[in-house]
């Protein structure tokens, strides 16, 4: 029996891979799948049997029963809408669960359509076709996404952060491996103290008008004064409740339990986690130690009783 007190945020898990779903789901946490086209590619590559890929995504669709998100291929609106609806059309009614992600904005050439996966998300929410807007980095571009239809927002925490730690070069140079903590607060005092040493060097008016140095500081994050991961879920979320939008946030890209915590204080609809990041909600260091106490402890008595 699941005991839960109103709202709660929802743990999807971000994978294609079927044991990792299976196991996800039989921990009875599991309210949903994100996947996208590498991590298909992923999956595929670390599968041992020799199934179909129409097989696996059907597998994937009946072990949860909440959404799973399947992701286009394409860039132009044209073939979003169509694969989107092949891919509906084709899955949904083995489970009724099928949600169609697209990015925000599929152009990488000049040649591209800046606007086609906004026009694709409006498209397919008027067909009824549940969309997960994805590759979502800034506040409005949520915006967007909801205004056009959306049923989810996909904001990437995880690639934000990036983003911003190599604009405040924190490690000189050095890379920072998927999973590092990301130190919010440090960044927001790094930045404050380089505009205070700016202005103490008295060459303030110099800085914004001539190099523009002062104001390169206030576009660290080129996101709206976004300075984290998380502060873009949350700036999206006072966006979503001020407005009473019905689209879900699906705070993804997520890489550590801290920033699932981050989320679930400020009340995120939904957080898409690798399998990895789930595990590690469940274990510490103390509860491996009072453990070791506790079984050293049974005494015989108690353990009969134990046995009934
Ligand atoms: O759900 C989005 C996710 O799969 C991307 O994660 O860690 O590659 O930025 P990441």
């Amino acid at each position: 029996m699941r005991i839960r007190k109103g709202d709660m945020m929802k743990i999807f898990v971000d994978t294609a891979k079927i044991d990792e779903i299976k196991e996800a789901e039989s921990w009875g946490i599991l309210d949903g799948v994100t996947t996208n086209p590498s991590l298909i590619k992923k999956a595929v590559e670390s599968e041992s049997e020799d199934i179909s890929l129409d097989d696996h995504i059907e597998e994937i669709l009946r072990t949860v029963e909440g959404p799973v998100s399947l992701e286009v291929g394409g860039i132009s609106k044209e073939e979003m809408v169509s694969e989107a609806k092949i891919l509906y059309e084709g899955f949904n009614d083995i489970n009724n669960n099928v949600v169609v992600k697209i990015p925000i904005n599929t152009a990488t050439t000049e040649n591209d359509d800046e606007f086609a996966g906004v026009k694709a998300i409006k498209t397919l929410s008027e067909d009824d076709i549940p969309v997960n807007c994805t590759l979502v980095m800034s506040p409005n571009q949520a915006l967007m996404a909801a205004k056009a239809g959306a049923a989810y927002v996909s904001p990437f925490l995880g690639r934000i952060d990036d983003h911003i730690r190599k604009k405040i070069n924190l490690r000189r140079g050095e890379d920072y491996p998927k999973g590092t903590y990301y130190p919010e607060e440090l960044a927001r005092k790094i930045r404050e103290q380089k505009i205070y040493e700016m202005i103490m060097s008295g060459r303030v008016e110099e800085m914004i008008y001539k190099d523009h140095s002062i104001m390169k500081l206030f576009d660290w994050a080129n996101d709206d004064g976004i300075f984290s991961g998380v502060d873009l879920v949350w700036s999206i979320k006072e966006i979503y409740d001020r407005y009473e939008f019905d689209t879900e946030i699906i705070a993804a890209s997520i890489r550590t339990p801290r920033q699932v915590r981050l989320c679930a204080e400020m009340g995120v609809d939904i957080a898409t986690l690798p399998f990895s990041v789930i595990e590690k909600m469940v274990i510490h260091f103390k509860t491996k130690e009072g453990m070791e106490g506790f079984t050293k402890d049974v005494i015989p008595e108690y353990r009969s009783i134990l046995k009934g």
